[in-house]
Order: structure tokens, then C-alpha cells, then sequence
């Protein structure tokens, strides 16, 4: 679906940003602005900063900022339609979706939907049809209650080639893209079939509660048919951002600002029948930066619980890596051998699982067992290998402290010295550093980062003129943007950081989008936004003189006549340079038509020079 482009602006302007926020992050007024706890980091302080009359907001810890749909996007994460459907629902506005224009956003629209009458589909099966008896029977024999299979949306592909198919053609469903969400396939003779047949259904949920994938079980383990058959990767579902049991476990994550990650469908399904309801699993595959990402935004601790096998093993040591490197607080607890979070809770009960979590080990008491288990440590030339790899976990530690007490931890486990534990970590990180150097600088998504540091440090008249009109062009007053858009365009700006910003402005413009909650996100280049934001939030620290007439009532006409003062002043610098560069050529020249030619745009120059002098004068010094 697409929504037009003035009905999103219309909505974001009938929306105040304060109001949004608030029902998720206590506000507190702080001058013009609003001050919170950061909800994107962990944080005591409060650098979150929210700006009424922009409508944007902007943390000063963590660098996250936007307008109103960016800040349901992330906190929710959910996708930019489903923002804007969000706020419009929130201020009652009616939103109609156009039909005729099939863009992206139809098309993955059409997926959620076909993915939607599946589910439906499955869980008719499971618990309507004569079919389902046989699924119904091995979930109570699984002990999942029917009202814990409700609410996971459990289903049942019943076994046959072509039962969801007749239901996809009777559905008029789009059999391409059914294809394309693995639910049928084509045979060599060009036949359709399903690919789901004779499993119970595990539907997968977006953070947001969509269905995006499904994992099938057969009903008999057996060698001949893989466990379990899970969708492909398709333009609703990338493997490696999705969490299962996520939607249905967010809040208790967040509420308990812990997350326990398993392996299984059912071990998190299990656990969650069970009263423990902090679960996410990676559904057997291993835990991806992506995956970690999207569990930060809940809580940044976790308890790795895995089977104790070999596989179990080797599958906890590579996630405390890729967590550590996200700075979690990571603990492990390996189950005792032939149990899985299912078979244990049921077995024993909540309160015994309860106590078994509560003895679980950081991650380096963890590793350093494993491999004593293994009987490295008792051999000189495999001990160094272990300690030197742990060194390096160690350097991902981002808190020092913590990095110090690991360190610590190491030396007095192997009887080492300290200090050589702790020099062996600065020259990791040495190494590290020097070899991610240049590796960033070509990499970095700006182009302006030099740039915009030697302008920061620019305190010459031009420059500050600049910077000022700059802001004045995000400053959403039609006004202002006209008079400024009216005398100077993207190209006379002398940096290239304000040729970019103005362009976006000019851009904007025509289609009559000035406000800086628009504007904020149509800067792609990251540094840019920083810079920008920069400007927006600290007004009073450049220009005294413009927050005074913000502060104090609206005096409109001041703050034009505050902005011609600065388009004059910026147009007389241009004009100096400008004739600064005739006159050289002038001295460069022989030929005389051009000497003439030089001369004569140097007289219509100063005309015009002292003309927008002496209006200046009647009105204010330059
Ligand atoms: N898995 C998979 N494909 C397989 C086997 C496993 O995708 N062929 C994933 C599934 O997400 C599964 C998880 O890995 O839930 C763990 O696998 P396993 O321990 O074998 O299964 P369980 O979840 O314990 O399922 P069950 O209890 O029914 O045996
Ligand atoms: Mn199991």
C-alpha cells in the first residue's frame, strides 16, 4: 500500500510528537524542550531531548533522532507504513489506501496477506477439520494447552499434496508469490504442490505481530523428512532479524530487563506455558549481530540456555561472542545431558527452573569449563591458545571496569600476572584499532566528516553567516525559507555541507515540505543528520539574538527582518568575492572586448552592492 506522500505530512503535523512519546517514556518539561530517560540505550541521566515546536527528538547519549514516525520505527520496530498507520490511528484520522499505485510497499503487502489466510488456514485445520485430530492428539501429548496453542496461532498442513493449494486457488491468492513464501512449489511438469504436509504449524511473528514465516514439525521423527521445514527467505522474512517468540514475549523482557534465549519453538513455547515468559529463541540456528540488535532495544542481559551436547555447546560459545560484542551482560546455563528448556520445565517445574537459571555462570567462568571439561587447560601450548582467545572476548567488553574485573578473574584462574594478561589486551586492542583505522574512514557512510569539522571550527563571518541561514532554512517558517530561497541558491553557498543541506531544502520546497520534522529525514548521510540536529537543538549557543525572538513572544516581523539582515550580509560577502575574482581577470586579460565586458559586470556589481547597502542601512547595520 502507499500512502500519499501530503497525507503523511498531514498526519505528522496533526500529531504532536510530546503526546506520542510521552505514552512511552516519561517527559519532563526542561525550557522550550522535554527531557527523558533514553529508551534506544541504558542510561540514568537524561539525554533524551524532545522539541515541541520542531517535533522531533534527539538523544545526546546514543546519537538516535527524528521526527515522530522514526521514533515508532525504532521503538517499536516496525516498519515506516505501520508508523504512520499508528499515529493516524492514535489522532483518529482516516486513512484510505490508494489502490491503483502498486508500489513496494502492495507487495509486501500482498505477502503479509497471503501469509495471514495460511495461518488461518492451518489453524481451521488443526481445530475444525477431521484432519487435525492427529495434530490435536500430539500436542496434548506434548502437553501445550489449547490455549497456549491459541495464542502462538499453532496450525496443522494436513498430509496430502494439494489441500492448502485448492484453498489457495479458491482464495484467488496470488500463486507466485504463495511460491515465493514457500507454501507451494511447482513441480517438473509445472503442477503446484504443498510444501507443508503432515506438520504442525508454527507460525513466526514480526516484533509487530505479522505473520512473516512458518516452521513445520513432523508429526513422527524419521529419517527420510527433515524435523522441521521452515520458509525461505523472502521479502518479509530475513532469517537473520528475526527472533521467534519475540511479539509474544517483548514486554516481559523489557518489564524484567531480562531475556533467556533457547533454541526450540517449543522450549520457548514450553517455558512460556510454564510462567517463564522472558523467552526468545534463535530456532536452532546460530545467533546472528541482527537478531542481537533487536533484542537490545528490550534489555541488554541474557541467559544462553542451551542443550549440553557437543552442538549446544558450540552454539553458546559463538553467541556469547556476538553478544558480548553488543555489550550484554551475558550468563549461560547448559542443561543436564538429554534435556532441552521443554523436557526440564516439564519434568521439574518452575520453581526448580527457577533455581537452575539462578546458578548460571558468566561467560567466562562458562568458557574457562568447557574447555577445563575438554582437558585443554592441563596442557601448556592448548591453555595459552584458550587464554589468548579469551583475552580477545575479553577486549570486546566495552566497560572498563568490567574489563578489568574479567581480566582479574583470568589471572587468578591460571596464576598469572595481571599486568601481562592486562598488556596482552592493550596490544589486541592496539592491533585492532590500527587495522580498523583506515578500514573506517573509507567505509564511513559521510563524506562530509572532514568537512563539517573544519566548518565546526570556521568561526570567520561567512561562515557563521552561513551556518545561520542554514538554520533558518530548517527553521519550518514559509517566511523566512521563501525570502532566503528567493535570493540564494544551493550553488553560492561557499561549503559543501551547506550546498547539500540547502539542496534537500530546495528540494522540499517545491513540493511545499519545510517542516524540520520532514526535513530532518530526508538527510541520508549520517553525519549530516548529526549536524543538523546539532544545529536545531542548540539554538541559543549560535544566535542570542534569533532565541530572544523565539522566546519572547512571536515577533514575526523581527524574525524576517532577522533573516533578510543575514541573506544581506551573505549576499555583500558573495558580491566582494565576486568582484575580488573580475578584477584578477581583469589583470590577466589583453584582450580588450573582454576587459570591457569584466568591467561592465563590475559596474552592475557594485550597483547592486550599494543598493542592498544602503536598503540595509535604513534598517539595521550589516
Ligand atoms: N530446527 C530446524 N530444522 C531442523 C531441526 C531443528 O529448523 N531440521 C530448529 C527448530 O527451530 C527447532 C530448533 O532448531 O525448534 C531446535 O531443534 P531441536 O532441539 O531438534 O528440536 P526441538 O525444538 O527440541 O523440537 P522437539 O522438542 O519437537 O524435538
Ligand atoms: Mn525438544
Amino acid at each position: 500500500m502507499r500512502i500519499p506522500e501530503q497525507k503523511i505530512d498531514e498526519i505528522r503535523q496533526s500529531a504532536n510528537i510530546v503526546d506520542i512519546i510521552s505514552t512511552h517514556v516519561q517527559l519532563k518539561k526542561r525550557g522550550k524542550n522535554f527531557v527523558g530517560l533514553c529508551p534506544f540505550h541504558t542510561e540514568k541521566t537524561g539525554s533524551f531531548v524532545v522539541s515541541e515546536d520542531k517535533q522531533i527528538y534527539r538523544c545526546f547519549g546514543c546519537g538516535s533522532g527524528g521526527n515522530i514516525f522514526k521514533f515508532l520505527m525504532d521503538y517499536k520496530n516496525i516498519s515506516f507504513i505501520e508508523a504512520v498507520q499508528e499515529i493516524a490511528d492514535f489522532i483518529g484520522y482516516q486513512l484510505k489506501f490508494e489502490d491503483n499505485n502498486k508500489g513496494e510497499d502492495d507487495v509486501l503487502e500482498v505477502l503479509y496477506e497471503i501469509n495471514l489466510t495460511a495461518a488461518r488456514f492451518f489453524t481451521d485445520t488443526l481445530y475444525k477439520s477431521n484432519d487435525g485430530e492427529i495434530a490435536r492428539e500430539y500436542l496434548k501429548k506434548r502437553n501445550i494447552k489449547p490455549q497456549v496453542q491459541k495464542s502462538f496461532g499453532l496450525g496443522f498442513a494436513p498430509s496430502g499434496w494439494n489441500n492448502f493449494y485448492d484453498h489457495a486457488v479458491a482464495n484467488k491468492l496470488d500463486l507466485e508469490k504463495t511460491k515465493l513464501l514457500g507454501l507451494i512449489d511447482k513441480n517438473d511438469s509445472g503442477k503446484f504442490y504443498d510444501k507443508y504436509r503432515g506438520r504442525v504449524i508454527f507460525p513466526i511473528f514480526s516484533p509487530n505481530g505479522r505473520v512473516i514465516a512458518f516452521g513445520g514439525r513432523i508429526l513422527e521423527n524419521s529419517d527420510n523428512a527433515a524435523k522441521y521445514l521452515n520458509s525461505p527467505e523472502n521479502p518479509i522474512y530475513l532469517k537473520r532479524k528475526s527472533l521467534y517468540g519475540l511479539f509474544h514475549s517483548k514486554e516481559e523482557i523489557r518489564k524484567l530487563d531480562k531475556a533467556i534465549l533457547v533454541e526450540g519453538y517449543l522450549d520457548l513455547i514450553s517455558l512460556f506455558q510454564n510462567g517463564v515468559k522472558n523467552v526468545v529463541a534463535s530456532s536452532g540456528t546460530s545467533l546472528t549481530e541482527e537478531q542481537v540488535q533487536l533484542l537490545s532495544r528490550f534489555t541488554k542481559n541474557i541467559i544462553v540456555l542451551f542443550d549440553s551436547d557437543e552442538a549446544g555447546q558450540k552454539a553458546a560459545l559463538r553467541s556469547i561472542e556476538i553478544l558480548i560484542k553488543s555489550d550484554f551482560d551475558v550468563k549461560v546455563a547448559l542443561l543436564p545431558k538429554g534435556e532441552d528448556p521443554d523436557s526440564y520445565i516439564q519434568k521439574n517445574g518452575k520453581e526448580v527452573f527457577d533455581d537452575f537459571l539462578s546458578k548460571s555462570q558468566n561467560f567466562l567462568e562458562f568458557r574457562l569449563r568447557i574447555f577445563e571439561e575438554r582437558g585443554m587447560l592441563s596442557d601448556p601450548n592448548e591453555a595459552t591458545k584458550v587464554i589468548r582467545e579469551t583475552v580477545r572476548i575479553i577486549a570486546l567488553v566495552s566497560d572498563k571496569i568490567k574489563q578489568g574485573l574479567l581480566i582479574t578473574t583470568l589471572a587468578k584462574k591460571f596464576n598469572l600476572r595481571e599486568k601481562m594478561l592486562e598488556s596482552e589486551l592493550i596490544d589486541y586492542i592496539n592491533k585492532q584499532s590500527d587495522q580498523k583505522k583506515p578500514l573506517k574512514e573509507t567505509s564511513s557512510t559521510s563524506s562530509f566528516g572532514k568537512l563539517e569539522l573544519k566548518n565546526n571550527r570556521d568561526k570567520s563571518s561567512t561562515a557563521q553567516t552561513e551556518k545561520e541561514l542554514i538554520r533558518l532554512l530548517f527553521s519550518g517558517d514559509n517566511e523566512i525559507v521563501s525570502a532566503i530561497l528567493h535570493d540564494i541558491e544551493p550553488a553560492d553557498f561557499t561549503s559543501i555541507i551547506f550546498k547539500e543541506l540547502s539542496r534537500i531544502v530546495v528540494e522540499n520546497y517545491e513540493d511545499g515540505l519545510i517542516a524540520p520534522a520532514h526535513l530532518i529525514e530526508q538527510i541520508n548521510d549520517s553525519e549530516l543528520k548529526d549536524y543538523v540536529f546539532n544545529l536545531l537543538f542548540n539554538e541559543e549557543e549560535i544566535s542570542p539574538r534569533w532565541s530572544e525572538l523565539s522566546h519572547n513572544g512571536e515577533i514575526k516581523k523581527d524574525k524576517i527582518e532577522y533573516a533578510i539582515d543575514h541573506i544581506r550580509k551573505f549576499k555583500v560577502v558573495r558580491f566582494n568575492e565576486q568582484l575580488h575574482e573580475l578584477n584578477k581577470k581583469i589583470g590577466e586579460t589583453t584582450d580588450s572586448q573582454a576587459i570591457y565586458e569584466l568591467l561592465k559586470s563590475i559596474k552592475d556589481m557594485e550597483e547592486e552592492k550599494r543598493r542592498l547597502m544602503s536598503n540595509s542601512k535604513n534598517n539595521n547595520e550589516i
